[in-house]
């Protein structure tokens, strides 16, 4: 067996303790400034923002973000579901020979097995993040990248059926635009927007994970304002509320953030990715402070991890959470008795001052 371990068995009891170990030197946080761009067969330029490569102890999936220069596209290829946010620029991509335009803010869903690429109609650069889980479907033996085109500059105009709604031909939705998507608006006037309720000294599960989410406290959204993408597609459709999205495999479920001097409400979750789009702020992350700005990538490991965000600046900021299925569309359902969504809520006003590491952290701190 291994030096630590004499069987399996041992190696099996021993699990839980190694992964902890290997939680604590696993990286929390990537900042723009950090990124090791490289030029591939499909990109111009890319980086890896987050992935085991790089030292992040992820459930099998990766982030990159990669740039397109203004009249040039990506190569075609395919593999496993891919999700991509549009940080910057305007253009469209082609997915199975149907065109989807986008401009930044736009979501798209690239199906398993789809072949695609991306193209940059736009005057200025255009930058895309890509999730995706192929270190999962590695894992499984299903992990493959066929690459059909290179790169290049586009020289011919770009010859493809459009799409008027955003749907593929059997009703998937692949693109939606930033405007399309659906959002909660903070409203500084509201009581209910500011959210008056404390904190919880016990948590509870989140609403939207309980059998009946009518029943118990309900401690309203975590967060002052979001705008919903593929939004946990599967619980949205449990709950009627269908974006178009059929992603099962990875997921950017919304974009999110706090009003100026406030902060989110506790919880407690699987993994989760938070790239920041604008402002900055920091996240306590099991009582560890992450600071985060624009361009930074923030990972809660889970399977549970204690998490808060704070804006304790006099601008407004904006998250894009992201999330991998084998969290939304497995282990949250599984293992919720062992380890369940919590909230102890407390969203509002007020901070954990900079310099102080675990006190104002659960201590109710600025939660009063
Ligand atoms: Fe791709």
């Amino acid at each position: 067996m291994t030096a630590k371990y004499n069987n399996f068995y041992e190696r099996w009891l021993g699990m839980w303790e190694d992964s902890q170990e290997e939680k604590k030197k696993s990286r929390a946080v990537i900042h723009d400034e950090e990124l090791e761009w490289i030029e591939t067969p499909q990109d111009y330029r890319i980086a890896l923002m987050a992935g085991p490569e790089n030292g992040f102890r992820t459930w099998g999936s990766e982030v990159t973000i990669a740039d397109i220069p203004s009249g040039a596209h990506t190569g075609q290829h395919e593999h496993g579901e891919e999700a991509i946010y549009i940080v910057e620029g305007e253009g469209c991509s082609i997915v199975n020979g149907v065109r989807y335009d986008w401009k930044e803010g736009s979501v798209l869903w690239m199906p398993f097995g789809s072949q695609h690429q991306h193209f940059n109609t736009g005057d200025g650069n255009a930058r895309y993040l890509s999730f995706t889980a192929l270190n999962l479907e590695h894992f499984a033996g299903l992990g493959r990248v066929d690459q059909w085109q290179e790169k290049g500059y586009t020289d011919t105009p770009i010859d493809a059926e459009v799409s008027k709604d955003g749907l593929d031909k059997v009703g998937r939705r692949i693109a939606v635009f930033k405007d399309d998507a659906p959002s909660l608006e903070f409203d500084p006037e509201d009581p209910a927007s500011r959210n008056p309720e404390p904190a919880l000294d016990v948590p509870v599960e989140a609403g939207f994970m309980r059998d009946n989410p009518g029943e118990g406290p309900s401690l309203g959204a975590h967060r002052d304002w979001s705008r919903m993408y593929m939004g946990m597609t599967r619980n949205n459709r449990r709950l009627g509320r269908d974006t178009g999205f059929r992603n099962m495999e990875i997921e950017i479920s919304n974009s999110m953030g706090d009003a100026p001097g406030r902060h989110g409400g506790k919880h407690a979750h699987m993994e989760a990715y938070l790239y920041i789009i604008e402002g900055s702020g920091y996240t306590v992350v099991d009582g560890e402070k992450v600071d985060w700005k624009k361009g930074s990538l923030v990972h809660v490991q889970g399977p549970q991890t204690q998490h808060q965000h704070y804006n304790d600046t006099d601008k407004p900021n904006a998250q894009l959470r992201l999330a991998p299925g084998l969290r939304f569309n497995f282990f949250q359902e599984v293992a919720r008795e062992r380890f369940p969504y919590l909230v102890w809520g407390g969203r509002g006003e007020g901070m954990v001052p900079r310099d102080s590491q675990r006190g104002g952290f659960g201590g109710g701190g600025s939660q009063s």
